[in-house]
């Protein structure tokens, strides 16, 4: 047999007018970590799903264990041994934890009945063993991001695969869950269990991967054993030109102060927590999976009730709201994570994606200004440099980063006094994360302040002006940008019990 695991031969595939993949090949050895990486829409994802059986490449052929792969179903395919976690998550909402883990595969009698106590047990002991802490009954849907992100994880575990595909699998954990991730692929690898890791982190790349693919418009650019690459050789394969990472810095005096948060209380998780928000600064709000970051950001923006406390804007007339409507009317924009349910219509097109905040200004007489919506639109793209086949593409068929940009440049076209953005840069190329960097310091720039909640210790540090750290709904620091330290910050987030709150 070959020595080879996989191998993706000259795979093309092609979507009405875009050519997604042009004969792109890879191949896989047992008991190593592949690195597949390029720009948003540069067909990572594709090539995976084909993998998986989800679509069918137009040309090319996939050999696998030794074999020609003829055309297979996905539970074939899964039954061959290859496990896939989906960018976009895949779980069903309305199901518990484990039931999801073990979807289709339940445990049953001899009668078919299922036995949930088996259930539960074997999902308790998957997740104990992978170290993931998760209470085994609760509906996904009211999980996180991140946690769904650690369910996805144990559930393509739990099939015992010998190729696993990893596609945004860190999307937003950080610290203690990242390395828990990794703690993970080591030990698969020992196994010689083959792991294709999709990510836009760049130093995970590096810290996990034997051998780095890079994709770029559909094209194989190189494929390189990590020892032969540096990060900025990376890029420059990714971007096609050498690209300056730095993070753009503004000169700013600290300006009025705009939003003032007073002992906060929720049913969620918040438990009193206390914050102050400047015009033109970046308040940077860094935390643990569960920490309370995502549920402070929708305490905020009047989504949930508060139990105690109050949030107001300062300076005039002292606005209050109690719901989104509200509070998108004082002033406040969401950019929330979980774009899939909250920040895009994905049956709609990117044009009405766009505008739709904005559309009773670009109305008149109830006829829409089709040359002003027109160049709303063309703004954005080139601003976030936005990758679509035109206007009316819907968003569902743009790739997860491009979907993000969208979400973003949604927001960008409302003109708000303050913007809370909840991991705005998750899932996107590093090419674009500069831009939406700048995009962030130029509104900055006209006063606007910005609450940035970030998984990315480096776009924490790189980009806030001051620093909070969450740990079990409370604010367990305050930092300056001077004294923000990686170290610093994992030491705020972790100490105590924080885990505390997700069992
Ligand atoms: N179902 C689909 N219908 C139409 N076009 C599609 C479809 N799926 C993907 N595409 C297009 O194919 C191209 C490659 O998309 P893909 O999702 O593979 O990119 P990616 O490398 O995974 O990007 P990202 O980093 O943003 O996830 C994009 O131009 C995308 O818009
Ligand atoms: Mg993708």
């Amino acid at each position: 047999m070959s020595e080879y695991i996989l191998e993706m031969r000259n795979i093309s595939k092609s979507f009405a007018g875009v050519q997604a993949l042009k004969e792109v090949s890879i191949r896989c050895k047992p008991g190593l970590v592949y690195g597949l990486v390029g720009e948003n829409g540069a067909g990572k994802s594709t090539l995976m799903k084909i993998l998986a059986g989800a679509y069918r490449a137009d040309a090319g052929e996939i050999v696998y264990k030794g074999a020609i792969r003829d055309q297979a179903s996905t539970a074939e395919i899964i039954d061959s041994g290859i496990s896939i976690i989906y960018q976009e998550l895949a779980l069903v909402r309305q199901m518990s934890v484990a039931e999801n883990i073990f979807l289709g595969r339940e445990p049953r009698n001899r009668l078919g009945i299922l036995n949930l106590g088996e259930l539960y047990d074997r999902a308790g002991e998957l997740l104990k063993r992978l170290g993931i802490r998760l209470n085994l009954r609760l509906p996904v849907s009211e999980l996180t991001i991140a946690q769904q992100q650690l369910v996805e994880i144990a559930k393509a575990l739990s099939q015992n695969a010998d190729l696993i595909v990893m596609d945004e699998p860190s999307a937003i954990l950080a610290g203690s869950e990242l390395d828990q991730l990794f703690r993970i692929i080591e030990s698969l690898k020992l196994q010689g269990v083959t792991v294709i890791y999709i990510s836009h982190r760049l130093e995970e790349v590096f810290r996990i991967a034997d051998e780095v693919t890079i994709l770029k418009d559909g094209e194989l650019v190189a494929t390189r054993p990590i020892g032969e690459l540096d990060r900025a050789t990376l890029v420059e394969f990714m971007v096609g030109r050498p690209l300056d990472e730095v993070f753009p810095q503004t000169e700013h005096e600290q300006g009025e102060l705009v939003l003032v948060a007073e002992d906060v209380s929720t049913d969620t998780i918040l438990a009193g927590v206390s914050l102050e928000l400047y015009a033109g600064e970046i308040l940077g709000i860094a935390g643990m999976v569960g920490s309370g970051r995502t549920e402070l950001a929708r305490a905020l923006f009047g989504a949930d009730p508060l139990t105690g406390g109050s949030i107001k804007l300062a300076g005039g007339g002292e606005a209050r709201w109690g719901s989104p409507a509200q509070a998108i009317n004082a002033g406040l924009a969401l950019v929330p994570e979980d774009r899939k349910t909250h920040g895009l219509f994905t049956a709609l097109s990117v044009r009405i994606n766009v505008t739709i905040p904005i559309l009773s200004s670009l109305t008149r007489l109830g006829v829409l200004k089709r040359a002003a919506e027109e160049a709303v639109v063309r703004g954005a793209q080139e601003r976030l440099s936005i990758v679509m086949s035109s206007s009316d593409q819907e968003t569902q068929f743009l790739s997860g980063g491009n979907q993000q940009k969208v979400v973003l440049a949604k927001w960008l076209s409302t003109d708000p006094a303050v913007i809370i953005l909840d991991e705005p840069t998750r899932g996107v190329d590093v090419g674009a994360k500069f831009e939406i960097y700048k995009l962030m310091r130029q509104l900055n720039d006209r006063g606007i302040a910005i609450v940035m909640i970030s998984s990315e210790l480096p776009e924490i540090i790189g980009m806030s002006d001051r620093i909070l750290v969450m740990n079990d709904g409370r604010i367990a620091g305050e930092l300056a940008r001077e004294e923000a330290g990686e170290a610093r910050i994992i030491e705020l987030a972790t100490m105590g019990g924080s885990e505390a709150a997700l069992t």
